[in-house]
């Protein structure tokens, strides 16, 4: 989960201010716990400017190295043992299969937005993580300021300002998109559902990814659809070889990927394995819907380019949102449709005509002058730094034996406990003490990782997350 500051020869003071304290930290010169001298101090011991080593304690912080604490200083943090294992890849499934999931997922889904839950079970950022009172002030000035604005259908496929936003944000992550030819979606449920029928029609038989997001299964499991798992790195991402199998022996319409910080593993492919992938796409002539709605939470320097990024053809359908970077309620997301632009504009009239221009406008506003570059960098700190606490609980209270995904962008975690764990009955016997979990179930097609749970991290530590990580802890334990 910590990254490693690979300075260039001439790096930049701050850099080389930081790389040396980052050497007394592996050391363990500077250990756990142990505060940093002040700035001011710092800078008269290395004899270097207040900036420097202002920006060189950012930099550590950023890559999860340090912590700051208010009226406090800085403090080296508490780091995983590197040598927790990782969970195991899953094995590839013998064929495609209708999925049927519904009535769990529904279960699950019944009590994870009960504020008297510990919410452990759904994959939504707390509320107070939000600029939710600035947006509030926007979305009140748009509505006093253009009221024609709600009085008007929405025909229109995406708010002008709105799309060269996105379209400016996805060029400076190395992916020129045409902001003309960008879809605005009411989330990237909307966006998914919209690519999937774009290429599908009932029947059909699509890849995904093993783990795989429960709602990509409800939504292949409510168009009639087929899923065929391709097991996944928990770390780099879709096995390549098993996908040119999957798509060799089998019909494939379209493969779901999520490249860039998946749920729930966290894996993230690598530049040289995207384009890989999309070379085997291209060979046998397969589109991709791509879900990025994680790719800006990245905890590295920087964003992990969008698989799009390599799409010569059109063939890759981009899918993302602000649900879990600003707004889950004002669902607005996008669609970047490539070949299939015209199919996927039909089907959004038929869907919901338009997203509201008014939520539109309200997103647009604050990416133009909300400070949102300085709230993602906020946001992708408290989600680095929450991850690193939960791994750090449940490594102290789950069962011995458990394996742990290290993200290294988004909020989730992917627990594999002992085999004779049932997470099921876990999260049902969890339910009693009031938390919700999502149990390794939900994540498959047909009954696959009965003891593994995802575990939504995007919740500000308190005593209360600690209790309930013990308790569900102390649960699992009981049964092991
Ligand atoms: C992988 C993934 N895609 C899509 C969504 C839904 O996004 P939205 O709220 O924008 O519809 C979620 C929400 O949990 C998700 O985890």
């Amino acid at each position: 989960m910590i990254q490693t500051l690979a300075a260039p020869a001439a790096a930049p003071l701050y850099v080389e201010l930081a790389r040396s304290l980052e050497q007394l930290i592996e050391q363990g010169t500077l250990r756990p716990g142990h505060r940093l001298p002040s700035v001011r101090r710092m800078s008269l011991q290395r004899d270097v400017s207040i900036s420097t080593v202002l920006q060189a304690y950012t930099l550590l912080e950023n890559r999860g190295w340090i912590e700051a604490r208010p009226q406090s200083g800085y403090y080296v943090r508490p780091r995983l043992p590197l040598d927790v294992p990782e969970p195991r890849m899953a094995k590839p499934m013998a064929r495609p299969s209708y999925v049927g999931v519904n009535d769990l997922t529904a279960e699950v889904l019944a009590l994870a937005f009960d504020p008297s839950y510990v919410p452990f079970g759904a994959a939504c950022p707390d509320h107070s993580l939000f600029p939710t009172k600035k947006l509030a002030r926007i979305l009140a000035a748009v509505g006093r300021n253009d009221p024609a604005l709600l009085g008007r259908y929405a025909m229109n496929w995406a708010y002008d300002p709105l799309a060269r936003e996105i379209a400016r944000r996805y060029l400076q992550a190395g992916c020129p998109l045409p902001h003309d030819e960008l879809v605005v979606t009411c989330g990237c449920t909307e966006a998914l559902n919209l690519a999937l029928r774009a290429v599908t029609k009932p029947g059909d038989t699509v890849a995904i990814e093993t783990p795989a997001y429960f709602g990509f299964l409800e939504t292949i499991q409510s168009l009639g659809l087929k899923a065929l798992e391709v097991p996944t790195d928990p770390r780099t991402g879709i096995c390549l070889d098993a996908t040119r199998e999957a798509l060799a022996h089998h019909e494939v319409k379209a493969v779901i990927v999520m490249p860039s910080f998946s749920n729930p593993l966290g894996s993230c492919m690598t530049d040289e394995k995207k384009a890989r992938f999309y070379q085997i796409l291209a060979e046998f002539d397969v589109p991709a819907i791509e879900d990025d709605v994680y790719g800006d939470l990245h905890f590295g320097e920087r964003r992990p380019k969008p698989l799009k990024a390599w799409d010569t053809d059109g063939r890759v359908i981009l899918c993302s949102s602000f649900g879990k970077t600003l707004a889950p309620s004002l669902r607005v997301g996008w669609c970047a449709p490539g070949r299939y632009l015209e199919r996927v504009r039909r089907l959004k009239f038929t869907n919901t005509l338009g997203t509201p221009v008014v939520l539109q406008k309200t997103v647009s506003d604050f990416l133009r002058n909300g400070g949102y570059d300085h709230h993602l960098r906020s946001i992708r700190r408290a989600y680095h730094h929450q991850l690193h606490l939960f791994s750090q609980a449940i490594l102290r209270h789950f069962p011995e034996g458990t394996r742990l995904s290290r993200p290294d962008g988004g909020f989730v975690l992917w627990i594999e406990m002992p085999a004779r764990i049932d997470t099921l009955r876990l999260h049902r016997e969890a339910l009693q003490h009031r938390i919700t979990t999502a149990p390794g179930a939900l994540f498959s097609v047909k009954d696959r990782y009965r003891n593994c749970l995802r575990m939504n991290c995007g919740l500000p530590w308190t005593e209360t997350i600690e209790a309930a990580l013990r308790t569900l802890g102390g649960l699992a334990k009981a049964q092991a």
